[in-house]
Parts: C-alpha cells; sequence; structure tokens
C-alpha cells in the first residue's frame, strides 16, 4: 500500500456539494447535490484533493442525536484505491466521533465492510436494497382500523418520538429534512385514538426515488405505506429493507422488485436496540442511517 502520511485531509465544507458530488456519481450511488448539502450541514466531511483541484477521497460523519454518529460517504475514486486512503478518512471521522463523545454506526457495502472489521465495527443485521417500478396495481386494500393522512409539519415532534421507538435514533432534523423533499410521499398512518402506528417519508435521488425511513406497527401497515407513498407519482424506487422483514421482502419480490446487493449496518459500540429493526420496515438510507 503506498504511504498517506502525505496526503492532505481537508474539510469539506457546505459550500462544496456540487464540486464532491462526481464521486458519489462515479460509484453509481443515488445521492444527489440536495443530499450531500443537507449532509455537510447537518455533520462534518473529510476528503482530498487532488493536482487538478477536485475532490478525490470523501467521508462524512452525521451526529445523530448526543449518543450516536452516522458515519458515510466513504469514497475513493477508482484511479486512487488501494492506497490507504478510505482508511485514513475513516480514521478521521471516527477520530471526530470519539472526540464528540458518540458511538459510530454505518451500512456497510461488500467493498466497505473489509476495512471496518479491523476498526472495531461489528456486525448488527443484514439490508437489502431493492429496486422496484411501482406497485400500484396490485395495492392492498387499507387495514380497516387505519387512516392515512400526510405529513404536517406540526406532525414532527410526535413522529421523531415514534421513529426513535423504532430506529433507536434521535433524528429529529433529518426527519424534517426528509419529510420537506417530496412531501407527496410523507404519510402518517394512525389508529382510531389518532395514535401514529406508522409513517413514510420518500426523497428525489439521482437515478431513483428512494422510499425510507419506514417506521410501522406491523408489516401489513408498512406495505400500505409503502403503497401509498409509491402511488403518489412514478418511479422508478429504491428501499434498503433489514432481511428480516421476510413477509414484505417476498411481498416485493412478487411484485417484480429485484435486490441485487445489500448492506451490513454496523456499530462501533454499543447502543441499546440498534440491532433490533423489528418496527423499521426500511432504513433512511445507507448515508444517513
Ligand atoms: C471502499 C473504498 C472506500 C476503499 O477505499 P480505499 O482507499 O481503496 O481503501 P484502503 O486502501 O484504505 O483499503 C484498506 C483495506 O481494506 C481492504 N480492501 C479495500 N478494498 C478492498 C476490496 N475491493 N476487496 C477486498 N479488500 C479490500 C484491504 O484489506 C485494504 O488493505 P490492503 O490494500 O492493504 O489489502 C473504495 O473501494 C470505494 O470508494 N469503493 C466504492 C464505494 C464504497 O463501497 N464505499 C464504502 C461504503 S461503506
Amino acid at each position: 500500500m503506498a504511504s498517506t502520511e502525505t496526503v492532505e485531509i481537508r474539510e469539506i465544507d457546505c459550500s462544496q456539494g456540487e464540486a464532491v458530488h462526481p464521486l458519489s456519481v462515479e460509484a453509481g450511488w443515488n445521492q444527489t447535490v440536495a443530499d450531500w448539502q443537507f449532509m455537510l450541514q447537518a455533520g462534518r466531511g473529510f476528503g482530498c484533493v487532488g493536482e487538478d483541484g477536485r475532490w478525490q477521497a470523501s467521508s462524512l460523519m452525521l451526529p445523530v442525536g448526543e449518543r450516536l454518529a452516522w458515519i458515510s460517504m466513504v469514497l475513493v475514486t477508482k484511479a486512487r484505491r488501494r492506497e490507504g486512503l478510505g482508511t485514513k478518512l475513516l480514521k478521521r471521522c471516527l477520530e471526530e466521533t470519539v472526540a464528540s463523545g458518540r458511538i459510530a454506526g454505518l451500512d456497510a457495502t461488500e467493498q466497505g465492510r473489509p476495512i471496518y472489521l479491523p476498526l472495531g465495527f461489528r456486525d448488527l443485521y443484514p439490508i437489502s436494497r431493492w429496486h422496484f417500478d411501482g406497485v400500484a396495481q396490485s395495492a392492498k386494500p387499507i387495514p380497516s382500523n387505519i387512516r392515512l393522512r400526510p405529513v404536517a409539519a406540526a406532525d414532527l415532534p410526535k413522529l421523531a418520538l415514534y421513529d426513535q421507538a423504532a430506529s433507536r435514533m434521535e433524528r429529529a432534523t433529518l426527519l424534517s429534512h426528509l419529510s420537506s423533499r417530496q412531501p407527496h410521499r410523507a404519510w402518517i398512518a394512525e389508529d382510531p385514538s389518532a395514535a401514529i402506528v406508522g409513517f413514510v417519508l420518500g426523497r428525489e435521488g439521482r437515478t431513483a426515488t428512494s422510499l425510507g425511513p419506514i417506521a410501522a406497527d406491523n408489516e401489513d401497515i408498512a406495505i400500505t405505506l409503502i403503497t401509498k407513498a409509491a402511488d403518489a407519482g412514478p418511479g422508478p424506487f429504491i428501499m434498503d429493507v433489514p432481511q428480516e422483514h421476510r413477509q414484505l421482502s417476498a411481498w416485493l419480490a412478487a411484485r417484480g422488485a429485484t435486490s441485487p446487493r445489500g448492506y451490513m449496518r454496523m456499530a462501533r459500540g454499543e447502543v441499546v436496540g440498534l440491532d433490533d429493526p423489528q418496527r423499521l420496515f426500511a432504513i433512511a438510507g445507507p448515508e444517513l442511517g
């Protein structure tokens, strides 16, 4: 491995969303400039610049409440791989995370996992990425005791509490951001007492609309919410579903959805419940947690 000691790590400030976006495009990822801008604003990015002034590598640390930080966008341009840049940038994010008193979590690609294992990350659970064009024709009837309605700004505090119980993440800022990206995909399910029993949010992506997070009391409600969000406008869609949700996975596969790859959710340290996605039917995205 070539020495990276002389490689300068620079902070990627929030004006750099457009400049750093080509890195995720090269990797074939779905993020838009708006995603980068949100993450750089809410978190801290680190990267390396080549002689031509372009970003050649990146990493990002996104605080998720007081106890957890999500590490993402670990990207190295193809010509600079296997030189240690990925590891160096990841370590920079970890230093930042530890200094802030937080535990690091991430969703690893197959390529990323070999870097994370030796650094003390352990597997929590596998996630499948699903691609599909729509589900409308196969919609299930809405369960009779459930009412669906669009998410309103006033719902966000309660939504954040419901989400926290399902995801174990404190992420009101993220939920507020996502609910404004595609309001027509943002739906709440309520029971007859007006208690939240599920929700879905969506956002536009570079190649597909991303549905997630999706939290729900059970799989039937999750499927109802997915149908509603997908039906609100044309696809294609991507959705990242914890593999233990077998009924939902089978439902997607029966509708022609395909899952060419997946992620491993990993953490370096203990956050109680982070390893249990029982009520989390789709994550926000590997870049967001
Ligand atoms: C994953 C990625 C960031 C690695 O960056 P990198 O700078 O090449 O990584 P490093 O040089 O620091 O590699 C560290 C170690 O990880 C392992 N590793 C890295 N890439 C690997 C691969 N493709 N297959 C097997 N092991 C690999 C090796 O052990 C390597 O050490 P070695 O080169 O001495 O054998 C880069 O391949 C990339 O951008 N991939 C596409 C995007 C992606 O998947 N990012 C990870 C998101 S979780």
